[in-house]
């Protein structure tokens, strides 16, 4: 089951959740080598790696450096939690991981390759195909069923048909909502939309599963829920896993965890 032709039109509220970070990507785009071979120098190598990566906002004084040379090594199917204090540069850095963002400075190998050096539609199709979000808000469209929502990120491979339904199926199943395929948002709670958001982001099979602040809307026995399913799906898709959180209790639960404290990632204490 594809999403109806009115529902894809009306992508845009999922869409403008990373809009303002895909805009500055544009504009840096043109900085952007478009050497292809490039973003293939090291493509032996699966798992994130970051390499002395900054990020400076511009100001009306002197730039405001947010990551001031962060480093990182994950292998597939690695699951770190990153904690610090608010403003610290958490989003930023999930959203550089994710290529929505650019870095001042350093290098992001995804899987080997240095997304930023893919020309933009390349770029939005690497996004697409090897990174999965989820993000503090569902970003669900409310007119679109859970069914549908799922295939959202589907849309642009166009032979993807029924065996990528019966894959959302199979993972809506898997999180509990097998029964809620054509109920809409509003129809579901708090935990389920956030579960639906968890299939989405699953649904193309990324490498790498991005959570910010997953479970800061929820409470804590419906937070436990959802942090459960996270985990279980990265582990079951083997796909490497970052998780943004302000919780220690979900910190806790994954196997490394590093804390960014004035723009750089250490062990947490
Ligand atoms: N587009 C921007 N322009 C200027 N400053 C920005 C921009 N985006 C973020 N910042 C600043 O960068 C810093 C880090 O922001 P970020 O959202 O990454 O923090 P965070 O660690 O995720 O915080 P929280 O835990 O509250 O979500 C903040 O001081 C923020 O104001
Ligand atoms: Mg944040």
């Amino acid at each position: 089951m594809r999403p109806p032709p009115g529902c894809c039109k009306r992508i845009l509220p999922f869409n403008s959740a990373v809009q303002p970070r895909q805009e500055s990507l544009r504009r840096g785009g043109a900085r952007a080598s478009y050497a292809l071979m490039a973003a293939t120098d090291s493509a032996n190598t699966s798992g994130l790696s970051a390499t002395n990566l900054t990020r400076d906002y511009p100001t009306r004084a002197e730039p405001l450096r947010i990551l001031r040379g962060v480093n990182l090594s994950l292998a597939r199917g690695d699951a770190l939690a990153v904690t610090g204090p608010s403003g610290s540069g958490k989003s930023t850095l999930l959203h550089i991981f994710g290529a929505l963002d650019r870095p001042t400075g350093g290098e992001v190998l995804i899987n080997g390759r240095n997304p930023f050096a893919l020309p933009e539609p390349e770029l939005a199709a690497f996004r697409n195909r090897e990174i999965g979000f989820v993000f503090q808000e569902h970003y669900l469209l409310p007119q679109c069923s859970v069914l549908e929502n799922v295939l959202i990120p589907t849309i642009v491979a166009p032979d993807a048909g029924a065996a990528v339904a019966e894959r959302a199926r199979m993972l809506l199943d898997r999180v509990g909502l097998a029964r809620r395929l054509d109920h809409r948002p509003a129809e579901l709670s708090g935990g389920e939309r956030q579960r639906v958001a968890i299939v989405r982001a699953l649904i193309n099979r990324p490498t790498l599963l991005l959570c910010d602040e997953p479970t800061g809307n929820l409470d804590r026995v419906t937070a436990r829920s959802v942090a459960d399913v996270i985990l279980e799906m990265a582990k079951a898709e083997n796909a490497t896993l970052i998780v943004v959180t302000h919780s220690a209790e979900l910190a806790a639960r994954l196997p490394k965890r590093m804390e960014l404290e004035e723009g750089k990632l250490e062990p947490a204490k």
